[in-house]
Parts: C-alpha cells; sequence; structure tokens
C-alpha cells in the first residue's frame, strides 16, 4: 500500500544527487572557474521535466487526503503544497538563466549564484520536512483505502535519469551522477 513513499523516497535520494552536483558546480564558478554549464542546463531540465511533473503530483494526492485526515498538520502541508508551485517557478528560471549564460548574455556570478543557492537551499528544506514531518504522519494517519486511490490516480513514470531506461538527452548527466 505504502509502495508509493518508498518510490518518493528513492526519487529524493536522486534530487538530493542533482543538488549536491548544482552546488558543486557553483562553487567552481564563485572560485572564478568555468562550471559545466551544458551538464547543468541538462540536469535543470530534469528537474523542470520529472520530479515538478511526476514527483510532486504524487505527494500533493498524498498531502491532500493526509489534510483531510490530520487536522494537526495543516500548516505543513499547505508550506509544501505552495512550494511545489513556488519550485516548479524557480526551476524554470534557473533553467532560463543557464541558457541565457550559454547563449552568451551577461549574468553577473553574485546573482546567478543567489538564485541557484536560493533554489537549492528550498529544495533542501522541502525534502527534509516532507522526510521527517510529513511522510510519518502520512504512514500513520492514511488508511489503506485512500493508499489504494493514491495508487490508482498515479501517474506513474519511469526515472528518465536513474530510471533503468536512460533517455538519450541524459546520458551525459547519468554519467555525470550515477555511473
Ligand atoms: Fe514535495
Ligand atoms: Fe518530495
Amino acid at each position: 500500500m505504502q509502495n508509493v513513499l518508498k518510490t518518493l523516497h528513492t526519487e529524493h535520494a536522486h534530487i538530493c544527487r542533482v543538488l549536491d552536483f548544482l552546488e558543486a558546480q557553483l562553487g567552481v564558478l564563485e572560485q572564478g572557474g568555468i562550471p559545466e554549464w551544458d551538464l547543468m542546463g541538462d540536469v535543470m531540465h530534469y528537474m523542470t521535466n520529472f520530479p515538478d511533473l511526476y514527483h510532486h503530483p504524487k505527494e500533493d494526492l498524498i498531502f491532500k487526503r493526509l489534510r483531510e485526515r490530520q487536522s494537526g498538520a495543516v500548516a505543513d502541508i499547505d508550506e509544501i503544497l505552495a512550494e511545489h508551485h513556488e519550485l516548479a517557478g524557480m526551476g524554470s528560471r534557473f533553467r532560463a538563466a543557464i541558457q541565457e549564460v550559454e547563449c552568451g548574455s551577461v549574468m553577473s556570478v553574485k546573482d546567478f549564484s543567489k538564485m541557484a543557492r536560493a533554489y537549492i537551499d528550498v529544495q533542501r528544506r522541502h525534502v527534509e520536512l516532507e522526510e521527517r514531518v510529513l511522510f510519518p504522519l502520512a504512514r500513520q494517519f492514511l488508511v489503506p483505502d485512500d493508499w489504494q486511490e493514491v495508487d490508482e490516480a498515479i501517474e506513474s513514470r519511469s526515472d528518465p535519469v536513474f530510471g533503468s531506461m536512460v533517455k538519450d538527452e541524459y546520458k551525459l548527466i547519468r554519467s555525470a551522477l550515477v555511473d
């Protein structure tokens, strides 16, 4: 019944690996080096096309059900649901900024870094709150019928970077992040 929580937990580990990679690239940039812009672009393409489209919607189903079952968690749930929208917007802007830099537009390291670090920080806090507070509450308060409804409503997609079938466009980041 709760296999979806295991999947979400695995996806969090993948998201954290992506954040570690982005943070390392930012470190290179901030120290005056040249980060791997193309890989950062691929990574943000992945973040805006897999976690934003298939990870957060699964959580939305669970957290909306939890909201009905556990009124004490409403503040945290509402914060997390709002962050799913916020993160999608921040991720799109981050991705667009990488594309602009690659196309030669001038953006200061300070501005780029500030935007990128804000994205990484919100993502990290977000995952931490879900793992520490919301997943345990969901495990505790959702009933078998809830899990069945969640399972039926989920659009299940294999992860195009970390799954068994890697999309061609992600082969480079798969090598950088996994192999
Ligand atoms: Fe989330
Ligand atoms: Fe999550």
